[in-house]
């Protein structure tokens, strides 16, 4: 069994943040922001919008391309590290805003590379028959774990979500293949110290401390990204006799212009291949490659027949790549 992506969707805040306003918050510059992560703005959930708000909308857009009713879908999964509480899962919330009752619902933790685990577990469902339609969502609101008085670390990241519908199928626009890495031995390269079992919220330490918000070594994670999305890659490539020239576009996590420019080059693909919207919604984590993907195909970007690889890396470290036949 093959398996096809029959929509794709995405939802993303009304309210912009724009690299001047930053600078009126922290103490940092358009020009700083702009050349070393090309990002120029990034959306901002406002009260009342969550994780879930995102999710459902995104998918809800997802489903109608698709042309797939809620009751239909078997599976939905959504990577995500800013899920709406702890427990229980906001793809639970999100079945019940979709009214999809015959899901089974559950939260991926793999940070950036959310979007493309969840993609490559759904594979797995479809190819076995297990499940027949499946939703994938990448959906964060990374707003509230930003530390925003932290310059190395607020300028970076932005909310929004995306999904994809993937079905079960006969035909040859399918998924040719996913591949998912891990190496924990760069946890604490990236990560939220205080909002687990490790470091129990008490006042001092959540707040004082300002443990609850993400850390990021930054010099450390840019050279582990190029390394680990370029491994990525070429492995989607080898395992079906590609090489990069055999690539029609690619759909990078958007984290920063920089680490894209720099793994395309040891790829060997010039930048009519690449397709980025980084500059308009910073680092959405798992939310970036499915946004992306979404305007890349209501664009008309992706062509029929065309091989698209997408490619993410993200705290943990993870990382992962998919390869499509469109
Ligand atoms: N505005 C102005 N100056 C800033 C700043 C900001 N927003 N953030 C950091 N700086 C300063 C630093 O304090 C440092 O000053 P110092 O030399 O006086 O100490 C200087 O800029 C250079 O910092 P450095 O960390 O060397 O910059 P960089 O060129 O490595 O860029 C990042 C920093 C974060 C943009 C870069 O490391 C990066 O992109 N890392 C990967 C982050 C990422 O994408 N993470 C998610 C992966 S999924």
């Amino acid at each position: 069994m093959n398996v096809r992506i029959t929509g794709t969707g995405s939802a993303l805040p009304g309210k912009i943040l724009t690299n001047a306003e930053l600078e009126r918050l922290v103490d940092t510059s358009d020009e700083w922001i702009t050349t070393r992560t090309g990002i120029k703005e990034r959306r901002i959930a406002v009260e009342g919008e969550y994780t879930s708000t995102f999710a459902a909308e995104a998918a809800r857009r997802a489903m109608a391309m698709a042309g797939a009713h809620p009751e239909e879908i078997d599976l939905i999964i959504i990577g995500t590290v800013t899920p709406d509480f702890p427990f229980p899962s906001t793809a639970c919330i999100v079945q019940d805003l979709l009214g999809a009752t015959n899901a089974t619902a559950f939260d991926l933790s793999a940070a950036c590379s959310g979007f493309l685990y969840g993609v490559s577990i759904a594979e797995k469902f479809l190819r076995s028959g297990a499940a027949r339609k499946v939703l994938v969502i990448g959906s964060e609101v990374l707003s509230r774990i930003v530390d925003w008085q932290d310059r190395n670390t607020c300028v970076l990241f932005g909310d929004g979500a995306g999904a994809v519908v993937l079905e079960a199928s006969e035909g040859d626009h399918s998924l040719l293949s996913t591949h998912t890495f891990s190496n924990g031995s760069f946890w604490n390269l990236l990560y939220q110290p205080g909002s687990g079992s490790r470091n129990p919220a008490t006042e001092s330490r959540t707040i004082d401390e300002r443990l609850i918000y993400l850390k990021m070594e930054g010099n450390d994670v840019f050279k582990h990204a190029v390394r680990a999305m370029e491994e990525a890659a070429l492995k989607a490539l080898d395992a079906n006799g590609l090489t990069p020239s055999n690539i029609s576009l690619m759909i990078p996590h958007q984290a920063n212009r920089r680490i894209i420019d720099a793994t395309t080059k040891r790829l060997g693909l010039g930048p009519d291949k690449l397709f980025t919207n980084l500059h308009r919604y910073g680092n959405t984590s798992s939310a970036s490659i499915p946004i992306a993907l979404d305007e890349a195909n209501r664009q008309g970007v992706i062509k029929p027949d065309s091989k698209l690889l997408m490619v993410a890396f993200g705290g943990g470290f993870t990382y992962a790549s998919a390869l499509v036949n469109w």
